[in-house]
């Protein structure tokens, strides 16, 4: 689909920030694709590559540590090794790791010392100079922008400086104790440990610390200083030409057969409803959703809008309330309700599929993320394409379909701001685009203990009166409202009565909990620091509207220790 893009190329030996190398990359208008750290380095694989960048690793290269194929250090390209990657490549290339005394962990001062080679690097060099803009290294690969695709010029005039302070965020226990034959250390760190080496000949760079985390200075100036400066990329990474490629590779897959797309109302299987619907034949597209009656207020209405608007007819929402509810009577351990969810959904879609009476040929189209095919922490060998176990959870339909060739993943190239940034330039309304995250098991894991209609009915009511307030009040820094400051935001309804008064007795009433967290990604989160006046009204809105709440609270704890939701 994308061959004839130029790239970047990440081997992932398994950092945690492995796809933020690629995020800041493309953010610069450059292709990035992440493969296995010891993925075969094929033509294929290389073919339209300008640069390689190996990953950040958890573990040594004396130990667990895996190694790149060999083809890396004969294939004439740029490498930067960051981290356990720069180790990587002195282990590699007959230099020397060994550990350190003490480990190097947080923001650490590195001073770059210029050996005799300046000329050789003065395009990287010029990154660490704080007098050098971001935007000066991002022209000279490419002034005109997406449009032009001219080689990139030197940037004008650089004359490296003889010593340049930064701070560089570090976590490695593991320093370079000999050299690699042929490299310089240009950078040392505050404790004296190398912390930039550069290979006098060859278009090799290294750095000890990680520029692609937000508070490493220098950080985006050093990874765009490789992708212009050195690998000579040029700026044509664009949604518009993503779509475009997209689209025709839907289309070639997808042929005359029927293309079914199983909706669950998130960001992700919208966006891909939008693209079907605006590539194929309206008619050729069908477009599934499964009401569980766990889902928030009005929630079914917003996504059939959407889709409507988007042009859909084939159009199947399955009303499942009944059986789900019938199902889930009487349990209220989590991970039983969470199986016995997950158990439904399987055989409903199976049986509602199944009813539509769709040729073998069809073709079932996913929203599967980048991120969801990086096993995250562990990008390493086969395990780094394998999807992650939270996506289509042993589907048997998804299953069969992959086995016999007839998925499509048209956003798998995608991290969740470009989906939202495509999603936004094919007229997806914003009220779907802008969604917090919404577990698959619903309401179900935010009601605690037993699911009963009538506690799904209450908890959408204060979830609603909840989330409608965010919509419209106004964030204290100003821009936007309080839900889009927020990661995620919900109510939870407690299994606890508590007691309050109303005119001259004593009444009992559900206690519910808001919950505001933010977060990048949700594997952390902090608690939103919630403008006690906004807090202390929706409370009141939410006990007056809904009268079986009698006492709500405000959730204060972050993640970890606790979860962001409830169960
Ligand atoms: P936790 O509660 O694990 O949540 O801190 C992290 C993120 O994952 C969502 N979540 C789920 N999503 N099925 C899902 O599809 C689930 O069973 C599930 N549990 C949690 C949660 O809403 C948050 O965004």
């Amino acid at each position: 689909m994308m061959n004839k893009t130029e790239k970047m190329l990440i081997l992932d030996f398994g950092s945690q920030t492995t796809a933020l190398i690629g995020r800041r990359i493309r953010e610069f208008g450059v292709y990035t694709e992440i493969i296995a750290g010891d993925a075969p380095l094929t033509e294929a694989v290389l073919n339209g590559v300008k640069g390689v960048i190996l990953s950040g690793s958890p573990e040594s290269v004396y130990g667990e540590g895996i190694a790149p194929d060999k083809r890396i250090y004969e294939c004439g390209l740029p490498l930067l090794g960051i981290c356990y990657g720069l180790q990587r490549m002195t282990t590699d290339l007959g230099g020397l790791v060994e550990p350190l005394p003490k480990v190097e962990y947080g923001g650490i001062e590195v001073e770059i010392k210029l050996g005799g080679q300046k000329a050789k690097h003065s395009q990287f060099l010029a990154a660490f100079d704080a007098a050098i803009p971001l935007n000066q290294i991002l022209e000279s690969g490419d002034a005109g922008g997406a449009e032009k695709t001219r080689a990139c010029e030197p940037l004008p005039d650089y004359t490296p400086q003889p010593a340049v302070r930064f701070t560089a965020w570090m976590s490695h226990g593991d320093t370079l104790t000999r050299l690699a034959p042929g490299f310089v250390q240009a950078g040392t760190s505050a404790s004296g440990f190398p912390a930039v080496a550069l290979h006098q000949e060859k278009p090799w760079v290294g750095v000890q610390f990680h520029p692609e985390v937000s508070h490493c200075e220098r950080g985006s100036e050093i990874l765009a200083a490789f992708a212009f400066g050195i690998c000579h990329c040029k700026k044509e990474w664009t949604m518009e030409r993503y779509v475009e490629g997209v689209r025709a590779g839907l289309s070639a897959r997808a042929g005359d057969n029927p293309a079914l797309l199983l909706i669950s109302g998130g960001v992700d299987s919208t966006v891909v409803g939008a693209l079907l619907l605006k590539t194929l034949p309206i008619e050729q597209t069908h477009l599934m959703y499964i009401d569980t009656g766990l889902m928030r207020k009005n929630e079914t209405q917003v996504v059939k809008k959407a889709l409507e608007k988007l042009g859909a007819k084939n159009l199947h929402i399955i009303n499942a309330e009944t059986e789900f509810l019938a199902a889930l009577k009487g349990k209220e351990d989590p991970e039983a309700k969470r199986k016995i969810i997950g158990d439904l959904f399987i055989t409903i879609q199976e049986r509602e599929v199944a009813s539509l009476g769709l040729p073998e040929s069809y073709v079932l189209a996913q929203g599967t993320l980048y991120t969801d095919l990086i096993e995250s922490g562990k990008g390493v060998g086969e395990k780094a394409r394998l999807i992650k176990s939270h996506h289509n959870v042993g589907s048997p339909l998804v299953d069969a379909k992959r086995k016999a060739g007839k998925i499509i993943e048209p956003l798998d190239r995608l991290y969740k701001d470009e989906v939202r940034a495509l999603g936004r330039l094919l007229g997806v309304d914003e009220d779907v685009i802008a969604r917090h995250p919404f577990p698959g098991p619903g309401l179900a894991v935010r009601i605690l203990g037993e699911v009963t209609k009538e506690k799904c009915d209450i908890l959408r009511e204060a979830d609603a009166i909840f989330i409608d307030e965010l919509k419209r009040r106004r964030a204290p820094s100003g821009t936007g409202s309080l839900y889009d400051e927020v990661w995620q935001a919900f109510a939870v309804l407690l299994p606890a009565r508590s007691v309050g008064v109303a005119g001259d007795s004593r009444k009992y009433g559900w206690t519910l909990a808001l919950r505001a967290i933010v977060s990048s990604d949700g594997m952390t989160a902090d608690v939103y620091r919630f403008p006690m006046e906004d807090l202390l009204e929706i409370s009141g809105m939410i006990t007056n509207a809904v009268k079986e709440i009698g006492r709500v609270t405000y959730d204060i704890s972050s993640k970890p220790p606790a979860t962001i939701e409830w169960e």
